[in-house]
């Protein structure tokens, strides 16, 4: 009997020392295509490994944007998720709010300063203090292709630049398949364009257009030539584009029916989870001209001030698990990106992966590593947006002459 009740009381200590420790984690993303979807499953089973509840707070569209919309609302009304998928400038404007979770405690513990490449641990600080915690690396100036479209329609190669890439589109469109797999929704329009930029000016020009906003640049002759040439990529787009999801257009590209899509290596994480081989199945490449240049986009979750201890445990266990090994590792896999933290055992990772890594050290050293305007890394979301729209107008509507669309370019820059 004696023995019995003290069992009982044993079991009855742990029990409520778990329960003391488990707590809940509601984590707001957009990733709910097939290889997102299994990217962010790997950090869930982490957490529930740890003993927490995960509540997943999916919201769809790609780059982002409806997910904003509803984390204001929640926020606004006072109940925020533990964590929510935002990047770049914006966390500083939620910060401001004052409404982020102070998590240098877990930084601290953790070392994340040693572990991360400045540039990136300074976007997720605020005043000093980190507020949110990095995922990943995503490079967005990709091309990727289906190596046997190509075969067919007699292309050689990737091609290296612009006028190569309209010599090979022709020749797809000859062959009766569509070169360009798009998805007409106004960030993706934005996607391409900023590859665009990129490749017609470089680097030190992409910088000054669509990272520091000079209207010298935007109303310049580079710029001029960057909306010709992205003018040009519609006609090689098919009919059905418009409001096409961008996981959609990859499909097009793995069924054979398209042959390129100018997309970030997020579209790496749909081959892959498709079971395609990279370098077989599918290509991957630099956006034409942009090879010495690298569009980062650092995907991270924001930490919401919470109340209670077992919330607060939990919140940050998911913080020191999104910048674990075990983490960085099987997501960035799933996801096409590469890891964040700095030393990371690459073995397991793909040829386009590696080259990923190694340009995104490279272009560190020469000035080719910008930050991504389409994907929140550049500047402020409201010029983003401004201009984001001012692209797509254009794209989509054929009256709209270039010396117009950049003159409407230019003053969306100017949007506070
Ligand atoms: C995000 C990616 C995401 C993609 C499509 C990008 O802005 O950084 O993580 O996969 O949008 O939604």
């Amino acid at each position: 009997m004696l023995k019995l009740s003290k069992l009982a009381a044993a079991l009855a200590l742990v029990a409520a020392g778990t329960a003391a420790m488990a707590g809940e984690v509601e984590v707001l993303h957009y990733w709910t295509s097939g290889g997102e979807a299994k990217s962010v499953a790997e950090l869930k089973k982490i957490m529930e490994a740890k003993g927490h509840v995960w509540k997943d707070f999916a919201v769809a569209g790609g780059g982002g944007d409806n997910a904003a919309t509803v984390l204001k609302s929640r926020v606004v009304s006072g109940n925020p998720p533990a964590a929510a998928q935002i990047k770049g400038p914006a966390i500083q404007e939620w910060a401001a709010e004052g409404v982020l979770a102070n998590m240098d405690p877990v930084a601290q513990a953790e070392k994340w300063d040693s572990l991360l490449p400045k540039v990136v641990a300074d976007v997720m600080k605020y005043k000093g203090n980190f507020v949110a915690v990095p995922v990943n690396v995503h490079r967005v100036n990709w091309m990727w292709a289906n190596a046997a479209v190509l075969k067919k329609a007699g292309v050689a190669g990737m091609p290296k630049n612009w006028d190569e890439f309209f010599v090979a589109a022709d020749k797809i469109k000859k062959a009766g398949l569509i070169p360009v797999a798009h998805g007409g929704q106004n960030w993706q329009d934005f996607t391409t364009f900023e590859s665009v930029v990129l490749g017609v000016g470089g680097p030190k020009f992409y910088s000054d257009a669509l990272v520091k906003l000079d209207q010298k640049a935007l109303t310049g002759e580079t710029m001029k030539k960057s909306l010709e040439t992205f003018r040009k990529i519609k006609g090689y787009t098919d009919a059905a584009a418009p409001g096409r999801d961008w996981n959609l257009a990859t499909a097009m590209v793995m069924q054979e029916k398209a042959a390129f899509q100018f997309m970030g290596d997020w579209a790496k994480g749909e081959f892959i989870a498709a079971g395609k081989v990279p370098g077989k199945d599918f290509l991957c490449a630099a956006a034409p001209g942009t090879a010495n240049a690298f569009t980062f986009n650092v995907d991270s979750f924001a930490m919401f001030k919470l109340k209670g201890a077992a919330a607060q445990k939990a919140q940050a266990d998911l913080s020191a698990a999104i910048m674990g090994t075990e983490f960085q590792e099987i997501f960035n896999l799933n996801k096409g990106s590469i890891p964040v933290r700095l030393n990371m055992n690459m073995a397991k990772f793909d040829d386009c992966a590696k080259l990923s890594g190694k340009d995104f050290v490279e272009t560190a050293k020469t000035g080719g590593l910008v930050p991504s305007a389409a994907h929140g890394m550049a500047i402020s979301p409201a010029a983003e947006g401004a201009i984001k729209d001012a692209v797509s107008q254009f794209w989509n509507d054929d009256k709209i002459s270039v010396d117009e669309a950049q003159k409407r370019i230019a003053a969306a820059a100017k949007t506070k």
